[in-house]
């Protein structure tokens, strides 16, 4: 049987999955956020290899383990996986059933592929959806919910305005629906759960944690710019993406939330003061 995501999110500190990103979520940052209660994810791509996936994987179960002895309830991980890359997926879907990975994030093409051995495997998956076509087609192969990337989001971005995105879905699909770009707050947060969202990704404010792989200069250029630096162009993978501008630094319009470097747990904290603060309201 596969599992069930909204179970999943029942002890989370806040609603958020730490979003996959290229280059920079590792299992320094995977481990950090899952402590933290929110779900830790990276794309499989990040490892060189499938041994080099395993182990990963093998330092995660250890790193969530040791938070379980020390009495914290760590948060579930999640392994994103290109669905276009065909040549490593096989292989990567191997490490993920070995390892006892409950979700799968697929991106980049349909997840119908997948889906049949995953379910058998117990994993869950979320595919990536950036228009109404991609969202009938990932509902009719029984994706077990959908992550709605809209305009603004770092990374391979969306078009579609969130509002506009997050209603015309709900109106036909009442399973998981995990918003991505935007968010850089606990505002944003109970904002998109209002609106009809279970989840947000959260990409770009992790970018700028101790514990993500982005180099200091990568970190800094985020603490300086606001969401006018942003543009989106053709990424190196031909799709559109979000970067500051006259840079390689992927980030997205959130990237006005971010203002200092900080650990993933104070991060978390400051996420959870402001989502408390704005449900009192
Ligand atoms: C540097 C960077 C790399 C990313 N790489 C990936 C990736 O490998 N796979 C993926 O599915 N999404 C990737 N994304 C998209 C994020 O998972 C997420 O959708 C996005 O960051 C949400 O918008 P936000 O950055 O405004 O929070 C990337 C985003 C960034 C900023």
């Amino acid at each position: 049987m596969k599992n069930d995501l909204r179970a999943m999110m029942a002890s989370l500190t806040v609603p958020v999955i730490a979003a996959p990103m290229t280059g920079v979520s590792g299992p320094e940052l995977v481990v950090a956020a899952c402590r933290a209660g929110v779900i830790g994810s990276f794309p499989a791509h990040n490892a060189s290899s499938h041994e080099e996936l395993g182990q990963w994987l093998a330092q995660i179960n250890e790193g969530r383990k040791r938070a379980t002895d020390s009495g914290l309830t760590p948060a579930p991980v999640a392994v994103n996986l290109v669905m276009r890359a065909k040549e490593r997926l096989a292989g990567d879907l191997e490490q993920v059933v070995k390892h006892g990975v409950p979700l799968v994030i697929a991106s980049v093409g349909s997840p119908a592929g997948i889906i049949p051995a995953m379910h058998a495997a117990g994993v869950s998956v979320l595919a990536d959806v950036a228009s109404m076509r991609h969202v009938d087609k990932c509902i009719e192969a029984g994706a077990d919910g959908l992550v709605l990337l809209t305009a603004g989001a770092g990374g391979n971005t969306g078009w579609v305005n969130p509002f506009a995105f997050v209603r015309a879905v709900r109106d036909i699909y009442d399973g998981p629906i995990v918003l991505a770009g935007g968010v850089s707050d606990g505002v944003a947060l109970r904002a998109a759960i209002t609106l009809g969202c279970d989840l947000a990704f959260m990409g770009t404010a992790f970018i700028a944690t101790t514990e993500s792989r982005a180099g200091l200069e990568y970190k800094q250029a985020l603490i300086g710019a606001n969401l006018d630096f942003v543009e989106s162009r053709l990424g190196p993978e031909g799709l559109t993406a979000c970067f500051l501008r006259d840079s390689h630094f992927s980030a997205g319009h959130s990237v006005s939330g971010v203002r200092r470097l900080a650990s993933v747990e104070e991060l978390v904290a400051r996420l959870r003061h402001e989502w408390d603060s704005a449900g009192a309201r």
